[in-house]
């Protein structure tokens, strides 16, 4: 399996407004079978006043309605099961919109049905939210502060109350009725609040009070409940575990309590800057290495890793830990670092064609709030200059920003203004470039999954890695039965030396992938005088797939 990611508002616009919709998906539902995934996960398409882009939800079963309504949405579901590509949805249920009725209801007073669905206090604690200052905002009308761990238009749910727990199986029936295979659940580690809600640690900007709300006392019993739901249906359930270490996630993924199919770590995108200003390195390859190797041998023959290097609150990969001036050459490598470990894929929209970061000249551009709070949250004394370059580098509107389907004007995402910038590099980054060129990012990423799909090794194998203290390269290998695939990922913007490992040396491995076109390869090696090219040295952000069979 592999998904594809769907970022709505900025996928594909059908019916001319300038917002992306599912008239557009529907018409690009070809395209992305021709990737060679089987499913899309949408990130949220209900209504919603989009102070969190879809992730402040005003309805749990409909559809917003710049993006389509429910009858369209069937059409899609319909269409993509025909083309044998599964869908699955995103449950936001850490939270609501405070539009929706639920809440509307819940602030009325303390004594309506929906009182407790929210927590209420009267005098809040000392927590920050992550998004938006304080965690608690005082309500006018109720008299009291409710707690939220994202933005202050995002309250979060009181799960403690049995009701509350029964409205997020509806929600799970609703869809799963209508056909869905399952579910992308948003930061779920986070439902469960430690009774009493006490401070948290006062050092710790933003996340000062996750000791408490992460990994909550009730969370197995409450994800327990959800999946006697979602086992009644055979569904998908994947979570968000933002900041999940690998012993919690185990606690998710494996045993009787078992709870989800797969999990998000976050590990491998702490490797920079990890979407806020606040931490942020320079890229390490050690620490994204060690991060990859830690969730693979963790993981290994107990449970199932999701594999992921970009997703809408993540600026683009390139422009992290590649470089934009190897594009297609670091592009396709980052592919090949991740694409051939255990587990599932996923690659979100524009990935696959290489976007890059968007640089806005003021951060009034922006549209995230998160970008905002951090801006105005951080690093106050820097100059101007150097605030504007850590929002380049870390806004999870880079990732946003409407996707590059061919060169003519808006980058033929809608026949409208956009609703946000388009990438000034759409001319030369778009999908209709690359299906010309057979080493195009967007051919890259098809062959590895091709690849990836006809061998057991890459699906089931073993993995192991070699020289994990190399600083430039990234090598690992698979192995199932007889067969071995080594994978080298170089991250040099250089030519460099690799050492390789013994079963590999002296053309014992046969080269069945390489992100550089043959004839140029050559060339190239000789220009460096180094005509021991294919086995020695690596050029620039070059990437390999190495086959062997072993005999004995
Ligand atoms: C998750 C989502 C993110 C959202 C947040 C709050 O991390 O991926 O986009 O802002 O949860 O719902
Ligand atoms: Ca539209």
């Amino acid at each position: 399996m592999a998904f594809y990611q769907i970022w709505i508002r900025s996928f594909k616009d059908g019916n001319g407004d300038g917002i992306g919709d599912l008239y557009g998906v529907y018409e690009k539902l070809e395209y992305i079978r021709s990737l060679g995934v089987d499913g899309i996960w949408f990130s949220p398409i209900y209504p919603s006043p989009n102070a969190d882009f879809g992730y402040d939800i005003s309805d749990y079963r409909d559809i917003h309605p710049d993006y389509g309504d429910l009858a369209q949405f069937r059409k899609v579901l319909a269409r993509a099961h025909e083309l044998g590509l599964k869908v699955i949805m995103d449950l936001v249920v850490n939270h609501t919109s405070d539009e929706h009725p639920w809440f509307q209801e819940s602030r009325k007073g303390r004594d309506n049905p929906y009182s407790d669905y929210y927590i209420w206090r009267d005098t809040p604690n000392n927590w920050d939210s992550l998004f938006e200052g304080k965690a608690w905002e005082y309500d006018e009308t109720r008299g009291q502060y409710y707690l939220h761990l994202f933005a202050k238009k995002q309250p979060d749910l009181n799960m403690d109350n049995p009701k509350v727990r029964e409205e997020v199986k509806g929600i799970l029936r609703f869809w799963l009725d209508m056909g869905v295979d399952g579910f992308r659940e948003d930061v779920i580690n986070f439902i469960s609040k430690k009774e009493g809600l006490p401070d948290g640690l006062p050092f710790l900007p933003a996340i000062n009070g996750m000791p408490y709300y992460k990994d909550g006392p009730h969370i197995h019993e409450y994800m327990a409940e959800f999946r006697k739901v979602c086992k009644e249906y055979d569904c998908f359930q994947l979570g968000e575990g933002p900041l999940t270490t690998v012993q919690s996630a185990l606690k998710y993924l494996t045993g009787p309590e078992r709870s989800l199919d797969m999990m998000f770590s976050f590990d491998h995108m702490m490797a920079d800057c990890f979407y806020t200003e606040y931490i942020h390195r320079p890229f390490s390859l050690p620490k994204l290495k060690k991060a990859f190797t830690k969730w693979q041998n963790a993981l290994n023959g107990k449970a199932w890793n999701a594999l992921y290097l970009e997703n809408h609150d993540h600026p683009r990969v390139i422009s992290r830990y590649g470089s934009e001036r190897f594009w297609r050459e670091s592009g396709t490598m980052l592919a090949a670092s991740y694409l051939f470990q255990q587990g599932t894929p996923f690659i979100y929209q524009g990935q696959e064609i290489g976007m890059t970061n968007i640089r806005l000249k003021s951060i009034e551009q922006y549209v995230d709030v998160s970008t905002h709070t951090n801006f105005h949250r951080y690093h106050l004394k820097d100059s101007l200059e150097k605030r504007m370059e850590r929002i380049h580098h870390s806004s999870r509107d880079s990732s946003r920003t409407p996707m590059q389907w061919d060169h003519t004007e808006h980058a033929g995402f809608s026949e409208a203004e956009p609703w946000f910038y388009v990438n000034p590099n759409y001319e030369r980054v778009n999908v209709e470039e690359e299906e010309k060129d057979p080493w195009s990012i967007l051919n890259f990423y098809r062959s590895c999954l091709a690849l990836r799909k006809k061998s057991k090794t890459l699906l089931w194998g073993s993995y192991r890695e070699f020289f994990p203290g190399d600083r430039q390269i990234y090598m690992y290998e698979r192995a199932y039965g007889k067969t071995r695939y080594l994978i080298v990922c170089s991250f040099a913007d250089k030519p460099v030396r690799v050492r390789m490992p013994k079963e590999y040396v002296d053309r014992k491995g046969k080269l069945v992938l390489c992100n550089y076109p043959r004839g140029e390869r050559e060339e190239l090696y000789r220009a460096i005088k180094r005509p021991d090219g294919e086995q020695g040295w690596f050029l620039p952000y070059e990437a390999r797939v190495y086959r062997v069979s072993v005999t004995t």
